[in-house]
């Protein structure tokens, strides 16, 4: 029987660029807390999706040549693209929304009109610093050393007929929202909200734009598209089928149970949501989680920094569990973490291979050795049991506390420090020393039971952060679906008694360090060498600006204080002599080309060299350290044009 739903979101992310391994994090994270509220009983809505509107998207198509849906729909269908991506993470969205979708396009002008209608949008005139790559207006007040506060990047004077949100109009009840315990977490994220934005008094909020046009029309007003931030925030409920007839599940799941989100979007999630909720008398989303950031050598990862770190490359390398086990293991789910290559196969090769692999693969191994694969009846306990036992039966509570507050992090330690305890109630049981005695066979049966109830609490508890693995690991203790389940989760001895283990492939294999991290070294370097310039073509058009003429060396000389230049006066045919130095000293005496006939590009811009004007450049060829001064013959006359 369900326990309730459960209603989870992701960000929906901009399909601007391919996703690095900051977005899977955040998405990952909200996948394992949706799987452990699915193994709890919840009827549980996962909702992800693109945000595809706006003015960046707009610029990055047009550099491409292509469309802004064809742009966007390269980067979510595409091979390698974000659907992709989520499919190879095991990611298990019940939902994927495009903004561009016909029915969020229809459902947002109803939500816009609405509003509207209400006379919380209006219309006037926006001044402001624009910051293009969030797509936001700022004051200057908010400004950080005159830059946008989100990014750091340099932000623009703008001028715009738009319309207005009457944000103001909501800022007490967002203030007590923002006060209510366990609205916005972690809390520190909710003071700093009340302070930063709240207190210096909150402004109208500009929900339009006439500057481009890649968006979704005003219905009443169609020069103008609604403002990405109405756009975007309206998926959590346009996605359910609010204001449209594309699904019917609004009134079962909304509000949200929680907006999963990275800290820079706090702002939008916590304060303009919410106001926009109020405006359409909508219930509130019962929780924001801001989640921290990942960061390279303490720094945001950026593709211009070429540090940005490829998921899918990853995942491939190291198998998904491995991927997904790192990001909730390593960081804790509110602050922020550094990403290290050594960091991820350090727990692959102590936590996964070591640990937990090593636990499962020891075990069957020797319930294969010692009883043929089948436990018989027997039982023979012992004081020494206990400790294990009792750590194992308590995880679940321990797990589930965690997991209901989002430390992810912490519930997975906790399920490790068992399987640590388990492997050292190997050694301290010496199963390879009872083997010895055919006496000892019940005791030894008991010992490999606890061991393989301890590995199906577990691993139980492990299926939201690795699924795959714990599959197969179930089928190698012979666990069937009983065994797997949450309420079992919770009991020792639950396995038949003689329960039949199977042999399996090594769940982790160990990586070699020090290999791996030269071959990912090497992959980077790959990745960010600068990209080689594309081969130019000129048009006819374009090369029949370039004037050549032809020209007779009137007088030759060095340049003083110059080895390499050579000064020139030329008759190019005009009747005024024409200067220009050649930086060919090293390869002719000026005397010898008295008198000789050569081509000079005639409309370059004067130029200063040493202090002399030089206006044109003679045509040389060059290879390695060989220089040809083009000289023709003497037949043609001065001002003759090459053709
Ligand atoms: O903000 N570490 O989209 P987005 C952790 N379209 N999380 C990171 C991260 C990192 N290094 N980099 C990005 C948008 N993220 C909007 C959202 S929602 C109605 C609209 C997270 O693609 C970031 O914190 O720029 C955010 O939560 C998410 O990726 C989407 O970022
Ligand atoms: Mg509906």
């Amino acid at each position: 029987m369900s326990k309730g739903t459960f209603y989870i979101t992701t960000p929906i992310y901009y399909p601007s660029d391919k996703l690095h391994i900051g977005h899977a994090y955040c998405t990952v994270a909200t996948d394992t807390i949706t799987r452990y509220k699915r193994m709890c009983g919840y009827d549980a809505m996962f909702l992800t999706g693109t945000d595809e509107h706006g003015q960046k998207i707009e610029e990055r198509a047009k550099a491409k040549g292509v469309t802004p849906k064809q742009f966007v729909d390269e980067i979510v269908e595409g091979k390698g693209g974000i659907l992709d991506l989520w499919k190879l993470m095991n990611i298990s969205n019940n939902r994927f929304i495009r903004t561009t979708d016909d029915y969020h396009v229809e459902a947002i002008q109803k939500i816009f009109k609405q509003m509207y209608d209400k006379g919380d949008i209006y219309k006037g005139s926006y001044k402001g610093k624009y910051c293009t790559p969030c797509e936001s207006f700022w004051t200057e007040s908010q400004l950080i050393d005159g830059k946008c506060p989100d990014c750091g990047r340099e932000v623009h004077e703008s001028e715009e007929e738009a319309y207005f949100f009457r944000l103001s109009k909501y800022a007490d009840r967002v203030q007590a929202l923002l006060e209510t315990p366990g609205f916005l977490e972690p809390a520190s994220r909710a003071n700093e909200m009340i302070n930063n934005f709240i207190k210096p008094g909150l402004e109208d909020l500009c929900v339009s734009r006439t500057t481009f046009k890649w968006g979704i029309p005003v219905s009443f007003d169609p020069d103008h598209v609604v403002y990405v931030w109405i756009d975007a925030l309206s998926n959590y409920i346009t996605a359910l089928g609010y204001a449209n007839d594309k699904y019917d599940d609004f009134d079962k799941f909304w509000p949200a149970d929680v907006h999963m989100i990275g800290k820079e979007i706090v702002r939008f999630h916590s304060i303009i949501w919410p106001a926009m909720l109020m405006s359409l008398e909508l219930p509130l989303p019962k929780k924001i989680y801001g989640h921290g950031w990942l960061l390279i050598d303490g720094g945001k990862m950026s593709k211009s920094k070429g540090n940005v770190v490829d998921p899918l490359l990853l995942a491939e390398r190291y198998g998904v569990d491995s991927l997904r086990y790192f990001l909730i293991r390593e960081f804790p789910l509110g602050s922020d973490g550094n990403f290290t290559n050594e960091a991820l196969i350090g727990r692959i090769n102590n936590d996964l291979a070591n640990d937990f692999g090593n636990l499962v693969s020891r075990t069957v191994a020797m319930v294969l050795k010692y009883f043929n694969g089948t436990l018989p009846d027997e039982r023979e306990p012992a004081p020494i049991d206990n400790e294990l036992i009792e750590m194992a039966k308590g995880l679940r509570d321990i797990y589930e506390q965690d997991m209901d507050n989002f430390q992810t992090q912490t519930a997975v330690i906790e399920v490790f420090k068992v399987i640590s305890r388990a492997n050292k109630y190997i050694d301290e049981t010496a199963p390879w020393v009872l083997a010895k005695d055919e006496a000892n066979k019940a005791r030894l049966a008991t010992v490999m039971y606890n061991l393989l109830e301890t590995i199906r609490i577990t691993v139980t508890l492990l299926q939201p952060v690795i699924p795959e693995s714990c599959e197969k690991a179930f089928a190698q203790i012979g666990a069937d679906d009983k065994d797997r389940t949450w309420d079992n989760a919770g009991t020792f001895g639950v396995l038949r008694a003689n329960v039949t283990v199977c042999k399996g492939d090594t769940l982790f294999p160990r990586i070699d360090l020090e290999k791996e991290l030269a071959a990912l070294e090497a992959i980077n370097t790959k990745n960010s060498a600068p990209e080689a310039p594309a081969p130019v073509s000129v048009t006819i058009d374009e090369f029949a600006k370039v004037k050549m003429t032809i020209c007779k060396v009137l007088e030759c000389e060095n340049v003083k204080k110059s080895d390499k230049l050579l000064k020139f006066k030329l008759d190019d045919g005009s009747g005024t002599p024409r200067q220009i130095l050649s930086g060919i000293a090293k390869y002719y005496k000026p005397e010898d080309l008295i008198g000789k006939t050569v081509v000079a590009c005639t409309n370059l811009p004067p130029r200063k060299m040493m202090g002399e004007e030089s206006n044109g450049m003679l045509l040389s060829a060059e290879k390695d350290d060989r220089l040809n001064l083009l000289i023709l013959d003497d037949a043609i006359p001065a001002g003759a044009s090459l053709c």
